[in-house]
């Protein structure tokens, strides 16, 4: 990220839950009317004039692994709220607007919503000039991982270390140094059972074969670009071994092919997943 901007990639996944609003068909994978009010009046004709990128297969791709990231982590939440989860903190949240819309699980919960500086400023002025209503058990929380201690500034922001919590952590590991996703890692295995991590991981080249590397290349070339390069990949057996390791006890890797079963099989729309980001849920 460009220092003093707000994410390009942030704004570039709540433009893609947006199109995914007003161009797939139904049933929505994720239904997020609030992306488009985040986005401002003239979505709608930025949509129209898009129409044909939108249409290439790359984005069609990009935009089924963004909502499908969104709805796993979401499914899991209301799952871990009936264990009796009491907190709920949304890290490198974006425009994420699960926690504004009406109806959603997480509303009776205590919520954080974590993201770096130059982005959270971004969004809150978005939901200010949305008039979006920021309810009381919510609350925004400055931190860059890279540099930041994470525990440190929720504990100032009235974070309880000992109630069982919720993490969704979605497009954003990848973009860390590895040792601050290890450090994401310990600081909620250190917390008390059932808490949940859930997030998406960028799997590492020799994970892939031919095809898949070159593809992956592509992908990476464009992210370096908007200067928000890719720094950290795993391979799935790997991680889980981490995070077995770091404390984690349960780790369960869905893996793109599971995803399509569960919500992208008989569309009407041709929306479709691939290898580039792939889902992890670790619960302590
Ligand atoms: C691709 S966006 C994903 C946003 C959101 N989670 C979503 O799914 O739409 C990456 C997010 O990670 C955040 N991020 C990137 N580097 C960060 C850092 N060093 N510290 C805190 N947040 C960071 C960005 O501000 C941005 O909100």
């Amino acid at each position: 990220m460009e220092s003093g901007n707000h994410s390009y990639m942030a704004e570039g996944s709540a433009y893609l839950r947006a199109v995914h609003m007003s161009v797939d068909g139904e049933p929505k994978v994720l239904n997020d009317p609030l992306a488009a009010t985040l986005l401002g009046s003239d979505l709608d004709d930025k949509i129209a004039a898009d129409r044909e990128r939108l249409a290439r297969p790359e984005l069609i791709k990009a935009r089924s692994l963004i909502i499908m990231r969104s709805r796993y982590a979401e499914d899991e939440l209301a799952a871990a709220i009936d264990r009796d989860i009491k907190q709920y903190v949304v890290l490198g949240a974006g425009l994420d607007t699960s926690p504004y819309r009406g109806g959603h699980p997480a509303q009776q919960i205590q919520t954080f919503e974590v993201d770096h500086p130059d982005t959270q400023r971004w969004k809150l002025e978005r939901l200010r000039s949305a008039g979006v209503q920021i309810r009381d058990n919510l609350q925004h929380v400055a931190v860059d991982f890279e540099t930041d201690s994470l525990a440190e500034r929720l504990t100032t922001c009235g974070f309880s270390h000992d109630e069982p919590t919720f993490f969704s952590w979605l497009g954003v590991s990848y973009y860390l140094n590895q040792e601050s996703v290890l450090d994401i890692f310990r600081f909620v295995a250190s917390l008390p059972a059932p808490s949940q991590l859930v997030f998406d991981f960028v799997m590492g080249d020799s994970e892939l074969n031919e095809t898949e590397r070159n593809a992956m290349t592509k992908i990476t070339t464009f992210v370096e670009k908007y200067g928000e390069p890719w720094l950290c990949r795993f391979g799935p057996n790997d991680l889980q071994k981490t995070l077995h390791n770091i404390g984690f006890g349960t780790t369960f890797y869905f893996s793109h092919e599971q995803a399509t079963r569960r919500y992208f099989e008989n569309r009407p729309d041709g929306l479709f997943l691939d290898f580039t980001t792939q889902m992890m849920s670790a619960i302590v």
